[in-house]
């Protein structure tokens, strides 16, 4: 047994072995955990909060798969508009691999029972969404598959009563602080604390998946649960591994202005129409063909600008108007009921009389963990060689495999989750047939020795409470404000400078800064403060990579390059956070069934 040294508490490491541990309950947790317990190994689903709480729950418009229950559609459209809707930095592999798989999946979800909503003919309904067309960009297409607008909702309920109808085992309200390696230097298991004892506990295994989610906590203004701290992306780093891609955040065109919570693209989908303080449909002039529903980080720009320009609404003219009220009252309640109940609460708007007040707000990570479509973490070697990292897996958000590239369309994040999810399960399954030496080990501390003293340094920093006139709030606070201002929608090189000094200086501070709490409490000051060192790590590699890609493409607009340079910059971002080291890697070309799109100018 191991102990932890500290005066007031000596808590003793609890020891459990696992075939696969899955790290997080939200859609891409519990759809490869369900796979995994359903093919008969033993699997844990670890997750902060209690598994229905993920932030898949907070997914309103939909998910996309090439039905054709409304007009004619295929998954060679839906993967041309996801191509171009990254902007050309998604791998055509994965994304066809992802649009193939979409038809299927939908109708595994509605078998496993989520209520989508139908179409008078009994179909599943779909609605339009931003950046979707027929025809490789000509008509609207209408492919997203929607449950009103609470299809997250929807499907994590669903998923988690399939598992538990399984026998998936379930360690709610724990929280992962590392990974830890075996003493053969592979994959070992992950060291949890539950959130409600303060006692820490070593997961054993030699497969883990990693289903953390985002970090959209790093801005300010965001959609995100405020779970979503990048918890995985840290990790990750702290064993050396990299992140890919960590300038492409997705800024959501309409989030309640002011306060971010997100008011779904769904909304124009239905019709909704962006209105600046002349009056005008302002989308014309930026997107003449799609209009409301160009590409998000299209619609994003066009929404700052007229508000840097001065057509901004409201008494300090900063946000734009998203009309619905030509829509009937019903339409709006059997569509739309959730976005009304926002709009009622948040903004004291009903939008069947009067238009919402909207601004962008940070949304989604294209980028995270690099994977390859089966799952499966992959890193460079000492020569540049990609290889895979053994016993470690990242699916849905957290993971970057990537089909969202360097925009992501509306939609294809609930589909990323279940069907990497699923094929990440059969990946692990697969080796776990292979190597079945691996599947039971005796629990205990003597095969998992190597990394164990880093990680415990690490709790004993937070071990102790002392007064300190700084916190762990402040600190956040002026973290979030620092990633807005310098590496928002709209950065350039002074200011992301700028925000990098601010980092540093905040790095400082939380490396001085001590817990106050002696209440129960403190269980939870010390989650904020791994949560923290999260956020942390992930801002570093956010303007690390941003500040080197000098040019602009999908999300990542800068002002001072503001041309996409596909000779220099058509390649992934690798970032390892041992002196902030920045590497790349080609962007996969090569489908399998259908011919690669060459990149060409992308205009909605
Ligand atoms: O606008 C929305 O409903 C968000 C959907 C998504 O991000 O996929």
């Amino acid at each position: 047994m191991t102990h932890l040294h500290h005066a007031s508490h000596q808590p003793t490491l609890q020891y459990h072995v696992f075939d696969a541990v899955v790290l997080g309950g939200g859609g891409a947790g519990l759809r490869a955990a369900l796979a995994l317990t359903e093919a008969g190994h033993k699997t844990a689903v670890v997750s902060k909060v209690f598994p229905t709480r993920s932030h898949t729950v907070a997914a309103q418009g939909g998910i996309n798969a090439a039905l054709g229950n409304i007009t004619e559609d295929n998954w060679e459209w839906h993967m041309y508009d996801t191509i171009k809707g990254s902007d050309y930095l998604g791998d055509q592999d994965a994304i066809e691999f992802m649009c193939r798989e979409a038809s299927e999946i939908v109708r595994e979800l509605e078998h496993f029972g989520v209520p989508f909503s139908r179409l008078d003919n009994g179909k599943i309904y779909q609605r339009a969404f931003g950046g979707q067309n027929l025809n490789f960009g000509q008509e609207q297409a209408h492919r997203t598959c929607a449950a009103a607008d609470r299809t997250g909702h929807a499907i994590l309920h669903s998923l988690y009563q399939q598992n538990l109808r399984a026998g998936t085992r379930f360690f709610d309200e724990y929280y992962a602080l590392d990974l830890l390696k075996d003493q053969h230097g592979e994959m070992g298991g992950l060291m949890v604390m539950n959130i409600h004892d303060g006692r820490y506990h070593v997961l054993q295994s030699g497969h883990i998946l990693m289903a953390t989610g985002g970090a959209g906590q790093v801005f300010r203004n965001n959609t995100n649960a405020s779970i979503n701290t990048g918890d995985g992306l840290g990790m990750v780093l702290r064993a050396g591994l990299p992140l890919q891609d960590m300038e492409f955040w997705q800024f959501h065109p309409t989030g309640v202005a002011g306060k971010g919570m997100l008011i779904s693209e769904a909304v124009r989908g239905e019709g909704g129409v962006l209105k600046n303080s002349l009056g005008e449909d302002f989308m014309q002039r930026y997107a003449p063909h799609a209009k409301d529903l160009a590409s998000r980080d299209v619609v994003a720009r066009a929404i700052a600008i007229e508000v840097k320009e001065g057509r901004g609404c409201g008494p300090n003219k900063d946000y734009v108007l998203l009309d619905l009220t030509h829509l009937d009252d019903a339409t709006i309640k059997a569509r739309l009921p959730g976005i009304r109940d926002i709009s009622l609460t948040f903004l004291g708007v009903d939008p069947a009389v009067a238009p919402m007040p909207v601004f962008p707000t940070c949304h989604y990570m294209m980028g995270g963990i690099p994977t390859d479509l089966h799952g499966r973490v992959i890193s460079p070697d000492k020569n540049g060689a990609q290889q895979i990292v053994k016993g470690l897996y990242a699916v849905g958000e957290c993971a970057c495999v990537s089909v969202h590239g360097a925009n992501r369309l509306g939609g294809n994040s609930l589909l990323d989750i279940v069907v990497f999810g699923r094929e990440a399960a059969k990946t692990i399954s697969h080796a776990l047939h292979q190597n079945s030496s691996k599947k039971t080990q005796q629990a205990g501390s003597a095969d998992i020795e190597l990394n164990l003293d880093s990680v415990l340094q690490r709790i004993r920093r937070w071990q102790n409470p002392a007064p300190s006139t700084d916190t762990l709030l402040a600190i956040r606070k002026a973290l979030q404000h620092t990633m807005e201002t310098g590496c928002g929608v709209f950065r350039n090189q002074d200011s992301m400078q700028k925000a990098l000094q601010q980092l540093v200086q905040l790095q400082q501070r939380l490396e001085q800064v001590t817990l106050s709490d002696h209440s129960q409490a403190f269980n939870l000051e010390r989650l904020a403060a791994y949560e923290l060192e999260n956020l942390l790590a992930v801002a570093f590699a956010t303007v690390h990579s941003a500040l080197n890609r000098t040019e602009s493409r999908g999300a990542h607009s800068r002002v001072d390059y503001p041309e996409r340079d596909d000779s220099e910059w058509l390649k992934h971002t690798l970032y390892f956070n041992d002196g902030h080291r920045l590497d790349y890697k080609p962007v996969n070309l090569h489908p399998k069934h259908h011919a690669a799109f060459a990149p060409t100018e992308r205009t909605y």
